[in-house]
């Protein structure tokens, strides 16, 4: 594996197989109540320049439970590319911590810390990847359906973060990857070329929902704005109007279609209640994985 974690584009097809067989294993260890501390004395420094629930307590009780420690810094402790570089962060942490964990705005300031560090840097959020994600999310859904062959994942709504994502899943693992967008709201066009290049099924973007959704084992969304963007959320509701995941939408996929969500969710706008708290919904499944698949993460590159 590569010395960082930025995007799934870095990894390969056999380091995805090789984190979730990881994966796997430390889940069943925590479940039968093993005690498995490889981390012991180490440190992970988080930086966070955006809020979060789950991917911030996902790595601290993660690295915890491996033996090691989070640092916790949030977004008005050290003014990263404020207060000082990005790059005299990252020479900085590297003197003081095993592994960097960041939530940043711009990609490229993830690049750079992880250019300037001597320590594995993991992305946890920026505006282009969010793969710790749908790494969790992949797991999830080859948990359920014991393959990722041929499973049609199809995403609803904003091509952002999370859309991007999964676009480079799809050019590693062999998942067949609707999107269904708004004009003006497609996902990232270069992400998209390259995965074109090498994804095994095709990743089709529609503009029409219940196109989209068509024989999906998997129904995804994520919120119309994402964090950075709040200041659009009017005009984006209006665009993403049709790009809900409702009942009638979960009724043109496959009968047992299982619905994924990242979280936080939004009632309401990009799925209804009904559909999140409904049979097909496995968000907390989904949510519960993050913490299982960045302890894989953490092990490999700490
Ligand atoms: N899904 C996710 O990353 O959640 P948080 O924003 O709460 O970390
Ligand atoms: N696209 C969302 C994901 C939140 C986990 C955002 O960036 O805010």
């Amino acid at each position: 594996m590569k010395k960082d974690f930025l995007s799934i584009a870095d990894l390969t097809t056999e380091d995805i197989d090789e984190i979730f067989d990881l994966t796997t294993e430390l889940k069943t260890k925590l479940k039968n109540g093993e005690i498995y501390e490889p981390l012991k004395g180490k440190t992970l420094a988080m930086i966070f320049q955006k809020p979060s629930a789950r991917t911030r307590i996902s790595f601290e009780a993660g690295i915890f439970q491996l033996g090691g420690h989070a640092i916790y810094l949030a977004p008005a402790d050290i003014g990263i590319g404020t207060r000082e570089p990005v790059a005299d962060i990252a020479r900085v942490l590297s003197r003081y911590n095993d592994g960097i964990m960041a939530r940043l705005y711009g990609h490229e300031d993830i690049e750079a810390l992880a250019k300037f560090s001597s320590i594995p840097v993991i992305n946890g959020l920026t505006d282009l990847t969010h793969p710790c994600q749908i790494m969790a999310d992949a797991f999830t859904i080859l948990e359920h359906r014991k393959t990722l062959k041929d499973i049609q994942v199809t995403f609803i709504g904003d091509g952002n973060n999370v859309a991007n994502s999964w676009i480079n899943f799809a050019a590693r693992q062999p998942i067949k990857l609707n999107l269904a967008c708004p004009e003006g709201y497609d996902p990232d066009p270069i992400v998209l070329k390259h995965a074109r290049e090498t994804a095994v099924n095709e990743i089709t973007i529609y503009r029409e929902p219940s196109d989209a959704a068509k024989g999906a084992d998997i129904l995804y969304t994520d919120v119309w704005a994402s964090m950075g963007q709040e200041h659009e959320a009017a005009e984006r509701e209006k665009a993403l109007a049709n790009y809900q995941i409702n009942d009638a939408l979960v009724a043109q996929a496959k009968p047992n279609v299982q619905v994924m969500h990242c979280l936080p969710a939004h009632r309401g706008l990009e799925i209804t209640d009904s559909v999140i708290e409904g049979p097909h919904s496995i968000v907390f499944d989904e949510a519960e994985n993050r913490m299982h698949v960045q302890k894989a993460l953490m092990v490999k590159l700490m």
